[in-house]
């Protein structure tokens, strides 16, 4: 089956840049992709420097394709009704209510999209699971496209994507795998075949994996776990370190040098963040509890608790530094995404440590060079829970400003480059990204 047109539910930090990079790689296919907040549509559609999403190399893949291939629409139906194959690339967060609440993910823009599409669709459709998503929600979307009264046939796949945030094009385009779950019916096998197709315009036949769908949605929860899960080794490890003398840095290379272990995901940090890492695990979690099996759930739990733990730790570090009260104290905090080259600070470690010497009565001075000052605002009035004395929060335009205004200590929170070449002079650096090795492990 030949896909000439491609519709994507969902502009977000996957749905645009994997649609990009689609379009760009494959010219003869129109992509067009929707989104229920006119603001993004609006924003992917306008200018390059100011696009939504803020990726290395992505502006250049836009601007190649956008109006030629590629179109960023409001128009839901009209895009699902003239393509073949629809990605759904909707945000599947933790629950906040209901039965799974905190746990759990929520679905409700999985169904939304489905009844859209349930709603909408006059020809037949390869269905396709983009978003991250717990074992069996083919099955609840099969339930919804059903409800179509029209003789359509829908087939559902599951591709999750693996881009990494600030590496997304790059992963893209050299990908270590593409998943690719079907049914294994001779439809389900056509689809499955349809979608290899379109990556094969570039990546090599060996790295696209087919599996059945069940196995695809389990294999990125599990990815997303076992990565986690290796922070939060390391990161436990430094505990241990700072009381033996043992130096963290070197029992990475060490421990990552035996071929079997290998040395990626083993850099000791304050904690990662990020909108998946923890909303994946909580999930497995979940669905774990769910199927009865308590001790499997517990051994997944405690990667997030091994997580929050190094987040209060970092905090209470910079506190006992200074005897227990930072009243007085002025602090800088440099960085607020959950990782360099991204705009993103969706569960940054940064939200929770500035808000724990915050408390500790320190004023904060806060510098991020991509993420909007709307935006680390609305990350405090969101997740803090303390009272917040605006006076007491500054957000800067440039990490200079702070250095030269007298405070008292920098906590590194992001491992932008631009912090490893400061001039920092006498001032105390707490870097809990272990970029610039003033370690607070070390210390
Ligand atoms: P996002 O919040 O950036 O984007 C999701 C978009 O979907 C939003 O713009 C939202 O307005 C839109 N949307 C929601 N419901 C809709 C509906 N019914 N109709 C139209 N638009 C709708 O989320 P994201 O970071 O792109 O993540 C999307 C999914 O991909 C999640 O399941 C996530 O776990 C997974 N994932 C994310 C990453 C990542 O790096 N961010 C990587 C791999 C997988
Ligand atoms: C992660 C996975 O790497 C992707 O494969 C996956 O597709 C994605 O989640 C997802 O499902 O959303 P991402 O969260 O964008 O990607 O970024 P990572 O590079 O994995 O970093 C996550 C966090 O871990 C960051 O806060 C980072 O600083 C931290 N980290 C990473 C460490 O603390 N130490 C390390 O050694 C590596």
């Amino acid at each position: 089956m030949e896909v000439k047109n491609i519709c994507c539910i969902g502009a977000g930090y996957v749905g645009g840049p994997t649609m990009a990079v689609i379009a760009f790689k494959c010219p003869h296919i129109n992509i067009t992709v929707v989104d229920s907040n006119p603001e993004r549509i609006k924003a992917w559609n306008g200018a390059l420097e100011n696009l939504p999403i803020y990726e290395p190399g992505l502006a250049e893949v836009v601007e190649k394709s956008r109006n030629s291939n590629l179109f960023f629409s409001y128009d839901i139906k009209g895009a699902i009704e003239k393509s073949e194959m629809i990605f759904m690339a909707v945000n599947t967060p933790t629950k906040t209510e209901g039965e799974g609440a905190g746990m759990g993910a929520d679905l409700r823009f999985i169904e939304s999209c489905a009844r859209d599409i349930a709603k909408y669709s006059k020809t037949d459709k390869i269905v396709i699971e983009k978003s991250t998503v717990p074992i069996r929600t083919a099955e609840k979307i099969k339930e919804i496209l059903d409800q179509n009264d029209n003789d359509i046939h829908f087939e559902i796949l599951s591709n999750p994507e693996f881009l990494a945030e600030g590496t997304a094009v790059d992963n893209m385009f050299t990908p270590d795998r593409v998943l690719i779950g079907g049914h294994e019916s001779e439809s389900g096998q056509k689809a499955v075949q349809a979608l290899a197709d379109i990556y094969a315009n570039w990546i090599p036949k060996e790295k696209i994996l087919t599996t059945n769908v069940w196995s695809s949605e389990l294999a990125k929860l599990a990815s997303n776990a076992m990565l986690a899960q290796r922070i939060s080794s390391i990161n436990s490890l430094s505990a241990l370190c700072e009381k033996t003398g043992a130096k963290i840095d070197e029992l990475s290379k060490a421990v990552g040098m035996d071929n079997r272990i290998g040395p990626n995901f083993l850099k000791a940090s304050v904690g990662f963040g990020g909108s998946c890492f923890q909303k994946d695990i909580l999930n497995l979690v979940y669905l774990c509890q769910f199927y009865g099996l308590e001790e499997v759930a517990e051994y997944w739990h405690q990667v997030v608790k091994i997580n929050d733990y190094q987040k209060e730790r970092f905090a209470k570090k910079i506190i006992d530094h200074y005897g227990g009260d930072l009243k007085d104290k002025r602090i800088a905090i440099f960085g607020w995404a959950f990782k360099a080259n991204t705009n993103d600070s969706r569960e940054s470690a940064a939200i929770k440590v500035s808000e724990n010497l915050y408390k500790a009565g320190a004023e904060i001075h806060i510098y991020d060079p991509k993420v909007a000052k709307e935006n680390i605002e609305q990350d405090i009035t969101k997740n803090w829970k303390t009272k917040i004395q605006k006076s007491k929060i500054i957000i800067e335009d440039s990490s200079n400003n702070i250095l030269n205004q007298g405070i008292d200590c920098v906590a590194i929170l992001t491992e932008w480059e631009e912090f490893k070449n400061l001039d920092y002079n006498q001032i105390k650096v707490f870097d809990g990204r272990n970029i610039i090795n003033k370690s607070f492990y070390s210390l």
